[in-house]
């Protein structure tokens, strides 16, 4: 499956001097590490354990699962009997173990330039003990959810980590979801308690998070659901005398009206002050839950991914470590938000659990300018940096100047993550961000895979652009026609994987048959990603994209189910079709078809109002680009909407394939001819 030689030509390669050091050095090394890790996964991961901390050993086999539903029940279990706690392993064995105290684990960097503060391993211990026996004041018991909405700060680490000490389950929505996705997200996982904050600035616009945090308290009450404990965290409106952790904002808001409800809300400050900074961790089983995080689903309802302790630890640790090849002057810089996958794994725990230096950055790409990132790459020195496709294709709009203002000789890692890099994107990247020096790992994987599944190691594969290239250890991709036949050599097909690897889901949070279903059923035997895949002659994954109902707009997930629901929930909407129109930044944009109710014609007031309802329901991410009007949509005579003619469409494209089941022909035209921004 893998090449016995890497392929010469038409490969990029990083610089010699990478190798010199690296965990993975060759190519041949890195096979023969691959090979150990699908024939004795046991020992492979085995040995990689042993670099952790456990209150008890694991008993039996430490991989043991079932991923075949005509077999029973999914499911995989890693390390079982062993007690361990995912936040010791971070910062008490880094502080105390490997001495690294004084090592800082973030340097944050403000939204507005100057706002900066240091943290050490030493201090954040403290802070996260703090906070743990702070939530245990407040009756978080483990085992109990707890829902996280803050901003890109500190304190959102150490929320996180402070649910992982006493084992409760931590459940991070990102800031920008909507006060509905918040009480969704909180309602559907049972959640005791919300953290939250006053608010944030994202470039130059403000935030009232705490508004929307209050909006969602109230629209899980009138469902029913009364969470009746919220703790603010102060970010903006910093009172003179709190000189705690965080430096007051540049751009501080003493005057930002927050909504203060003395029933329901407290405050972190004061309850921090009172608490003290030594928590003994709860020991947790492998198996016990960490976190829950929502993703977008096919039928619309966001799935609550669970994650659980053992095999998620050492998983986020290995990849971490190796395809960013981390050394310990390394300065790392992720830039994705803590509230997706991306940063639970690659921000907090697999860098924390390396002892690793990072730069958390809370502010935006374009501000004040489109030199940002690199003026961080420069005063931090990061040497590995890791962002999406669609960032890159932001700034790349603004041609080279802006970077090479900066001095970029610290990098030596340039990863992706989050969409298919286009092959343009790709060079500019290596090019004028890593000056041909630095490889890039494109590393493919989803909310559900925990961490990395297909990716390049840096000083050991040799890279093609656009290509996710190999697998890494421990997991096995096959790629499967229609009827579910794994296909060989050079191929096209539905990704699948064959057997688990330590960080995989373990199942979507109450509700174990939907997690079958989605992700077992189709294919028995294999775990469906739900993406298309092709595999070339040297042996290279090239993934394709979604080929299911989902959307990936700046690298987010969307279901076209999900902003459907939210677009006919308006009373002016009888019916709506999304799609995704290919977008030179953000890869896709949604483009919305929608039948209104009698007698009614789309206004420029009413597009208006459809887009902020959109807004209003899931979040800014989700706001439309392009709504049609269609007083008839395509449709087959058994009245399924043929989304792959509206897909054409939406690009006119006239070349419509078959469309034989198509009910009513007259409608397509009708369409191309009113069709939204002709010619772009
Ligand atoms: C897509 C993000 C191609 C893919 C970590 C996947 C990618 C979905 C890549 C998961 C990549 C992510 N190349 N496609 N390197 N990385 N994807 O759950 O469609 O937010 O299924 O996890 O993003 O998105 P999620």
């Amino acid at each position: 499956m893998i090449p016995d030689k890497a392929p010469k030509e038409d490969v990029f390669h990083g610089s010699e001097d990478l190798k010199k050091e690296a965990h993975v050095s060759s190519f041949d090394r890195y096979k023969e590490l691959y090979a150990s890790s699908i024939e004795r996964p046991d020992e492979f991961w085995g040995d990689i354990a042993k670099d952790f901390f456990w209150k008890t050993k694991h008993t039996g086999p430490l991989l043991q699962y079932n991923f075949d539903v005509t077999k029973g029940e999914i499911f995989v279990k890693c390390m079982e009997g062993a007690t361990t706690n995912i936040s010791y392993n971070l910062l008490d064995r880094n502080v105390h173990e490997r001495k690294l105290g004084d090592r800082v684990a973030f340097y944050w960097e403000g939204n507005e330039p100057g706002d900066e503060l240091t943290v050490t391993y030493r201090e954040l211990l403290q802070s996260v003990c703090r906070f743990a026996n702070v939530l245990k004041s407040q009756g978080v018991k483990k085992g109990d959810r707890v829902s996280i909405y803050m901003p890109m700060v500190v304190e959102l680490v150490v929320a996180m980590l402070a649910c992982a000490r006493i084992g409760a389950v931590h459940s991070i929505v990102f800031a920008g979801f909507s006060a509905e996705s918040l009480c969704e997200r909180i309602m559907d996982s049972q959640c005791s308690l919300l953290i939250t904050a006053d608010g944030f600035y994202r470039g130059d616009k403000l935030i009232n998070l705490k508004l929307l945090a209050d909006e969602a308290l109230q629209k899980c009450r009138d469902k029913g659901f009364p969470l009746d404990k919220c703790i603010m965290l102060r970010h903006l409106s910093k009172e003179a005398e709190d000189t705690s952790q965080s430096p007051p904002a540049k751009r501080a808001c003493p005057d930002l009206q927050v909504p203060w409800n003395p029933d329901v809300d407290l405050c972190w400050l004061s309850l921090t002050r009172a608490a003290s900074d030594e928590c003994e961790p709860e020991w947790c089983e492998s198996e016990d839950p960490l976190f829950i995080l929502y993703t977008s689903g096919s039928t619309g309802k966001p799935k609550g991914v669970l994650h659980t302790v053992a095999g998620y630890m050492l998983y986020t640790a290995t990849t971490f470590k190796l395809v960013f090849d981390h050394q310990p002057d390394d300065v790392y810089w992720c830039t994705a938000d803590i509230g997706w996958i991306t940063g639970h794994s690659y921000i907090t725990y697999g860098p924390l659990a390396n002892g690793a230096t990072s730069v958390l950055f809370e502010g935006l790409p374009t501000y004040p300018d489109v030199s940002r990132m690199w003026e961080i790459v420069d005063k931090y020195h990061v040497s590995k940096f890791y962002t999406a496709p669609t960032a890159i294709r932001l700034l790349m709009k603004y041609g080279s100047e802006p970077v090479k203002k900066f001095k970029r000789d610290s990098l030596k890692v340039l990863g992706t993550v989050g969409e298919p890099i286009n092959p343009e994107a790709w060079h500019w990247y290596y090019n004028v961000v890593g000056e041909g020096r630095c490889p890039i790992v494109d590393t493919f994987w989803q909310t559900e895979t925990g961490g990395h599944v297909l990716t390049p190691l840096p000083a050991a594969t040799p890279m093609k652009p656009g290509s996710a290239t190999f697998p890494f250890f421990g997991v096995v991709p096959a790629i499967l026609n229609e009827s579910g036949e794994e296909l060989e050599g050079p191929s096209e097909g539905y990704l699948v994987f064959k057997q688990p690897w330590p960080g995989v889901m373990r199942t979507v949070f109450g509700n174990h048959q939907r997690f079958e279903t989605i992700y077992f059923k189709k294919f028995p035997g294999y775990y469906v990603t739900g993406d298309g895949c092709r595999r070339d002659k040297d042996g290279y994954y090239w993934v394709t994209g979604r080929i299911d109902d989902m959307l990936n707009v700046s690298g987010h997930l969307l279901s076209t189910a999900e902003v459907e629901s939210a677009l006919v929930e308006h009373e002016a909407v009888a019916e709506a079709a999304v799609v995704g129109r290919p977008h030179p930044v953000k890869g896709e944009s949604l483009y919305c078809f929608v039948t209104l109710n009698d007698g009614l014609t789309l206004s420029r007031s009413l597009e208006a109002e459809l887009k902020q309802q959109v807004r209003e329901k899931i979040g800014a991410i989700a706001t439309p680009d392009f709504i049609q009007n269609a007083p008839g949509l395509p449709k087959t005579r058994s009245g399924k909407i043929m989304r792959r003619v509206l897909r054409k469409i939406a690009c006119d494209e006239r070349e419509l394939g078959d469309v034989s089941t198509l009910a009513d022909s007259s409608v397509v035209e009708q369409l191309f001819q009113n069709r939204c921004g002709a010619g772009v």
